[in-house]
């Protein structure tokens, strides 16, 4: 390789990697439209909630990526980038209105590998249940 080369490697590889940087979003940047943070959680916590919630969120699947204890871990989180959130992320927690976690589960996360999931819920109510157990995980 000459000079030349060199040099517009080097350039190349200093462009894209700042590109990246610039492009890469913080766990706390929103994910969904700020119009999803109006929409309220029609379901009270309790401890039935939240224990449906974390059976639904079993049965369909959310583990194989954030982990049964939902700390972001999953088999399927190897080299995912961005990674499946950890639900026990208190600052994330803070970040987020229920509207929003809603808004991301039924329909996913651009560009990323959370997909939409709207499609599997029998009854959408429930993803308020889910919602509820997500919660739970953040104390
Ligand atoms: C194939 C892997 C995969 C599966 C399965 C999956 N997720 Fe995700 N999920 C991700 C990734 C990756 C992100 C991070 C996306 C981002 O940073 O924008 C994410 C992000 C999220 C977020 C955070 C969105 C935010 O506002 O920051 C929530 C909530 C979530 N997932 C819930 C779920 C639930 C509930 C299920 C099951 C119904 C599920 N996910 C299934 C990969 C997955």
């Amino acid at each position: 390789m000459d000079l030349k080369k060199v040099a517009i490697a080097a350039v190349t590889t200093a462009f894209v990697l700042s590109a990246s940087v610039a492009m890469a979003k913080s766990v706390t940047d929103p994910r969904a439209p700020a119009s999803a943070k109006g929409e309220a959680n029609p379901v009270s916590v309790d401890a039935e909630s939240v224990s449906f919630g974390e059976e639904l969120y079993q049965d369909l699947g959310c583990g194989g990526c954030h982990g049964d204890a939902g700390t972001g871990d999953g088999a399927g989180a190897a080299g995912m980038d961005p990674a499946p959130r950890d639900f026990t992320d208190g600052s994330w927690q803070k970040a987020r209105a229920d509207g929003e976690l809603k808004y991301t589960i039924f329909n996913g996360s651009d560009g990323t590998g959370m997909i939409p999931n709207e499609a599997m819920f029998d009854e959408p109510e429930d993803v308020w249940h889910v919602v509820n157990y997500l919660r739970s995980l953040g104390h």
